[in-house]
């Protein structure tokens, strides 16, 4: 492991490049990277890197909103086959016809979604400013995409707003279920139960905290609680325990493994900086397009 971390600090020198990473990428690319967090920290910070390139640890719609954000800079995916799912459980098509339908629509985009999908909203969010953003539109009708359950959690907080929802969900958080929290609370009965708000209502109703993987991590270390339970990807286990020491963290199920994000390796890093294999490409009108909802996010966020 140390020759291979001695290869990519050489690479990141040689290319000027910085290595940013999602919380849900394997551990040892947590030893790597030089920023890590949850999709808004990676956005923002997008934004502000000196560096020349950037590789990107984590799906492709992170990439694509680095690239977005960032137009000048070379983005490279260790592997260009790691997608979200739920990045594509919506349509411009949809969108259209929700657009037709109702006057005063605001169409929110979950980051977790294509840049096809962005540059047909009006406003991105992700799950750390999405209740901000929400609450801070004019307009009456709120178009969630794609993610039912975190538009759902949304809307319970906004009820003087109209909601459609839209049919998507992260097939990793989406599967948990109340059986399995009530299962690891009998097993923990002293511990908090901290969930993404990607999961089902059954499952966010029973936590004490529900937000994002960033929020989980801010919140399990400032509780004076000493267990958790955590209800999300099991890669946010590395920085819990490395800034809690102390406090003991059991996963509310040993499914919470995001397929894709586990796909990124030190080898694969080391290939996309040898090789410039997986550079983001975006056609320049989809990309002037979609820079405006992520804009709007990161103004309306502040
Ligand atoms: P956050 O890191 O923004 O909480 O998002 C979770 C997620 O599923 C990313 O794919
Ligand atoms: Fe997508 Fe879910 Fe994986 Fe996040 S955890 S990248 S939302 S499939």
């Amino acid at each position: 492991m140390k020759e291979k971390i001695d290869r990519i600090n050489a690479l990141k020198k040689e290319k000027n490049a910085v290595i940013m990473a999602h919380y849900y990428v394997q551990d040892e690319i947590h030893e790597i990277a030089d920023y890590i967090g949850d999709s808004f920290f990676l956005s923002e910070k997008a934004t502000e890197v000196e560096a020349d390139t950037i590789v990107l640890c984590g799906v492709s719609f992170m990439g694509e909103s680095a690239k977005i954000l960032n137009q000048k800079k070379k983005v490279l995916l260790p592997d260009g086959s790691a997608d979200c799912p739920m990045a594509h459980m919506a349509s411009a098509e949809g969108i259209r016809k929700v657009r037709e339908e109702y006057e005063d629509v605001a169409v929110v985009c979950y980051v977790n979604s294509n840049a096809e999908l962005k540059r047909n909203a009006d406003v991105c969010v992700t799950s750390s400013n999405a209740l901000k953003i929400v609450q801070a539109l004019p307009n009456q009708y709120i178009y969630f995409i794609p993610d039912k359950n975190l538009g759902r959690f949304v809307a319970e907080q906004v009820p003087t707003k109209t909601f459609i929802f839209n049919d998507g969900c992260c097939p990793v958080h989406a599967k948990l279920t109340r059986e399995e929290v009530l299962k690891a609370k009998e097993l923990h009965p002293n511990a908090e139960l901290l969930v993404h708000p990607e999961c089902e209502k059954e499952v966010v109703e029973e936590a004490a905290y529900a937000g994002s993987t960033a929020g989980i991590i801010a919140y399990a270390s400032k509780s004076d609680k000493k267990e958790f339970i955590i209800g999300t990807e099991l890669g946010v286990m590395y920085d819990l325990k490395k800034n809690n020491p102390e406090k003991v963290f059991y996963p509310l199920s040993e499914n919470l493994i995001c397929p894709d994000m586990k796909k990124i390796t030190l080898d694969k890093v080391i290939d996309v900086l040898e090789k410039d294999t997986f550079e983001v490409e975006l056609k320049e009108q989809f990309a002037k397009e979609a820079y405006v909802p992520l804009v709007r996010m990161l103004e309306l966020a502040k």
